[in-house]
């Protein structure tokens, strides 16, 4: 506490620390432990019964936890004072169903201090048709992104968005993409909770990969697709090559195949001096390192590898 520097260290948006959530005596959320940096997205990813929804849930007030710390902004969940300062999106929408798109939204930016423009986010979520009509005749996917609307429009400095894409047609995802991407950019904290790799890869700045309630791995994307046997290097060049020399020159973790002959495999972390390293090695032995392609790991294999199973449920 105090010193030179205690300014300087910005608290994260959302500590979550040895939360756990049990239903009939089995743990949907179990002992798990994240944080999210303020003016930044993360992406809580993981396949259908996880436990995303049970720990925003949690995260927003809505749930009680059965054990664990969670502090929004630095508060307990509840804390009244949250409210002007968090924006929900829920998984399945909570408004009131004869209101008009407009009106709902122009009612919640009346509550905020300093409101997005209603007509103008209509407009960027391709819902200014529809603005006059009712919640309820509204379709799915038009629903839910009034919610993203109702989430964001008093400006909160931390926004929950649980799946808010599901469903949507590539269009009205890329719209969604497009705001969550201007939020960032203005500074706003975004947790958003997917199941779909592309989004999180394109959208997050961390990624926390949950299973069964827990916490499989985190980091950002790039940490998380190029750590360990990260990726694979692959290229041709004349048959028969000292495989074991070259290993040598190699981090150690690497491995070198050749099947058929010419056509090489390594095996590593995948980086610009792995690449040198093989490149310079074929030259030394007058081989031209032909057709070279690097596969790095996507998301999907990372989760391949840690539960033995496909995100897609
Ligand atoms: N209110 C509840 N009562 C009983 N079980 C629940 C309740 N809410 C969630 N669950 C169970 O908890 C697990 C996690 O659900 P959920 O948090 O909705 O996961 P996700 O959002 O990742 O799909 C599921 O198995 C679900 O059936
Ligand atoms: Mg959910």
């Amino acid at each position: 506490m105090g010193g030179p520097y205690a300014g300087a260290v910005t608290e994260p948006a959302l500590q979550v620390a040895g939360l756990e959530k049990r239903y009939a005596g089995r743990a949907v959320v179990d002992d798990l432990t994240f944080r999210a940096r303020t003016a930044t997205v993360l992406a809580l990813l993981g396949p259908n019964g996880a436990g995303k929804t049970t720990t925003v849930e949690i995260c927003e007030g809505f749930r009680t936890a059965d054990s664990g710390e969670v502090r929004v902004l630095g508060l307990p969940p509840k804390d009244p004072s949250l409210r002007a300062r968090v924006g929900v999106m829920p998984q399945t929408g909570g408004a009131y169903p004869g209101l008009r798109a407009g009106e709902m939204l122009r009612l919640v930016a009346s509550f905020a201090a300093t409101p997005l423009d209603p007509a103008e986010l209509l407009e960027r979520l391709g819902l200014d048709r529809v603005a006059g009509t009712a919640y309820r005749r509204l379709s799915g996917g038009q629903q839910q992104r009034l919610s993203l609307a109702l989430a964001v429009v008093g400006r909160p400095e931390l926004v929950f968005l649980d799946e808010p894409t599901a469903g949507l047609d590539p269009q009205a995802r890329h719209a969604t993409w497009e705001l969550i991407e201007a939020l960032r950019r203005d500074g706003v904290s975004v947790v958003l909770t997917t199941h779909l790799l592309e989004e999180a890869e394109r959208l997050a700045d961390d990624v926390v990969i949950v299973d069964a309630g827990r916490v499989v791995a985190a980091g950002s994307v790039r940490e998380l697709t190029s750590t360990g046997a990260a990726g694979q290097l692959r290229f041709a060049g004349p048959p028969a090559l000292d495989l074991a020399a070259l290993l040598l020159e190699l981090p150690a973790g690497c491995t070198a195949t050749e099947s058929p002959p010419g056509q090489y495999v390594i095996t590593g972390a995948v980086d610009p001096q792995l690449l040198a390293s093989v490149t310079a090695w074929c030259a030394g032995r007058g081989a031209l390192a032909r057709d070279l392609r690097v596969e790095t790991r996507s998301l999907e294999d990372v989760f391949l590898d840690l539960t033995g199973r496909e995100l897609r449920s």
